[in-house]
């Protein structure tokens, strides 16, 4: 079977950034180390008044498509990931689509376009819309355009504010991928919750405790549904496990499900058990509370062994490094881990090709979703043409009365005259709604 997967991937971050333990921190009277130590954050990205989930989505599509030399031609499906829509018709992709056809030879027109909302999994929902596509034979031998952008803010006050973010991923979907091979397993965990919603409104209502409950729940049912229809997992089968990344501390707790639920049955319990003892079985306990207490309980412990800490170091830690200085970008969050991990490897020199990664998207709303991916050999050269680190050294460092009036100009007021922090330098700019145009 032809391999299907992702061919290439390109980031844009929004070009202001937060200093969270310098600004934020004395702004709010609040511990720096509660953003460091505690959510896992330094900076976070945001978008200068010029800059939309268009032009955010746009200027990361015309890199992509002129670093692998593309045409609207052999771009054959169009989706977008968002759920910081404007528009209740027309889909983010057509904007998207008219800004790049201002540069390029040809159009889109022969291309399907969409827009894909269900929170932050929405955009492995469209890689997967767009691998059943092309596994469907219906891609005529061309590509998939996914874009994965958002401008993730919060009310001011609301306790999501120190996590805010914005950014977008575009990635092309392909037969015989240079970075990553899909795997047609997928595990669900999936339930009707309202812990994280917009109604209309652009700035989301949430009640963060019950969403870092409801995040796990669903990762835990999502990861026994995979290893119902792949294989009992072993915490070695992966390089990497890009998890969802609202902020790294919530990483922390997946992280230490997944290895507790992957440890169980193997020599690794086993090497535990005259430490910590063996893991609770649910069939010891009367009822499912005493059980769960049990389990924490286990965790607790677990946690603190050299052999989880090793683990984590390896695996987990390396796909947080540039979720710490972007924030929360939603859709485009676990792709950003991916990049991260892959970085990391690239950057020590580690040949990842063949190996695996498990990757867990999650969407409040709320939905997990588990799928495992083959690095592929053109890997290396993929991830060192990212240029995310210059991007992010590049920001203006924003201070807070600053932070303040784009904050409010985000808040779907963008039709006005507003200062510029940063200069556009021959990219696609916001010059109203339905309006695009690029600028040197
Ligand atoms: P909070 O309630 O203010 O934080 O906000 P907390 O009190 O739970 O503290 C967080 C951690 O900081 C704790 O550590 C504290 O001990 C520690 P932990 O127990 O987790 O290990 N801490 C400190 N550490 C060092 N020095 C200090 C200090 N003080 C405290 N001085 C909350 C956390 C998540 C509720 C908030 O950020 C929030 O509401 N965020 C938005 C919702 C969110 O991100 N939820 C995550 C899961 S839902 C999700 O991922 C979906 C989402 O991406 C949207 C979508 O899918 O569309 C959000």
């Amino acid at each position: 079977m032809t391999a299907v997967g992702i061919d290439a991937i390109e980031i844009w971050t929004g070009k202001l950034q937060l200093d969270l333990p310098n600004t934020f921190a004395p702004a709010k009277d609040q511990d720096p180390g509660y953003y460091t130590e505690g959510l896992g954050l330094e900076t976070s990205s945001f978008p200068d008044t010029y800059e939309d989930i268009v032009t955010m989505g746009a200027n990361a599509a015309k890199r992509l498509m002129d670093r692998k030399g593309l045409v609207p031609d052999d771009v054959g499906r169009i989706d977008v990931a968002t759920e910081s829509a404007f528009d209740n018709s027309k889909p983010v992709s057509t904007y998207i689509a008219g800004c790049l056809e201002k540069v390029y030879e040809g159009d889109f027109h022969h291309a399907n376009k969409g827009e894909r909302k269900f929170a932050c999994v929405a955009g492995t929902q469209s890689i997967d819309d767009a691998y059943n596509w092309i596994r469907a034979g219906r891609n005529r031998g061309r590509s998939a355009l996914v874009v994965a952008t958002d401008t993730a803010l919060y009310a001011r006050g609301d306790p999501g504010e120190a996590t805010q973010g914005a950014g977008a991923v575009a990635m092309l979907v392909s037969e015989e991928p240079s970075l990553v091979e899909l795997s047609t397993e997928q595990g669900y965990g999936s339930a009707d919750e309202t812990d994280f919603l917009k109604p209309n409104q652009q700035f989301p209502s949430v009640d963060g405790k019950r969403s870092m409950q409801v995040y796990l729940a669903r990762m835990r049912e999502a990861v026994e549904d995979f290893e119902s229809v792949a294989w009992d997992m072993h915490p070695e089968d992966f390089a990497y496990i890009p998890f969802h990344t609202p902020f790294p501390g919530m990483v922390r707790k997946a992280g230490l499900l997944g290895y507790r639920h992957t440890i169980r049955d193997t020599e690794i319990e086993d090497e535990l058990a005259d430490e910590i003892g063996r893991q609770p079985r649910e069939a010891e306990y009367d009822d499912r509370e005493a059980y769960e207490e049990a389990i924490r309980g286990y965790m607790d412990e677990l946690k603190d062994t050299d052999a989880y800490r090793d683990w984590y170091r390896r695996v987990i830690e390396p796909t947080l490094n540039l979720s710490r200085r972007v924030g929360n970008w939603y859709t485009g969050s676990v792709h950003v881990a991916r990049a991260s991990a892959l970085a990391h490897a690239a950057e020590n020199d580690r040949d990842v090709t063949g190996e695996k990664l498990l990757v867990g998207s999650y969407g409040s709303g709320a939905q997990a979703e588990i799928h495992a991916e083959t690095v592929q050999e053109g890997w290396r050269e993929e991830i060192e043409a990212l240029s995310i680190d210059d991007q992010l050294e590049r920001r203006y460092d924003v201070s807070y009365d600053e932070y303040e009036t784009v904050h409010d100009a985000h808040n779907h007021e963008m039709d006005r005259e507003l200062e510029e922090f940063t200069t556009p330098e021959g990219e696609f700019v916001h010059v109203g709604w339905g309006r695009m145009s690029e600028r040197k």
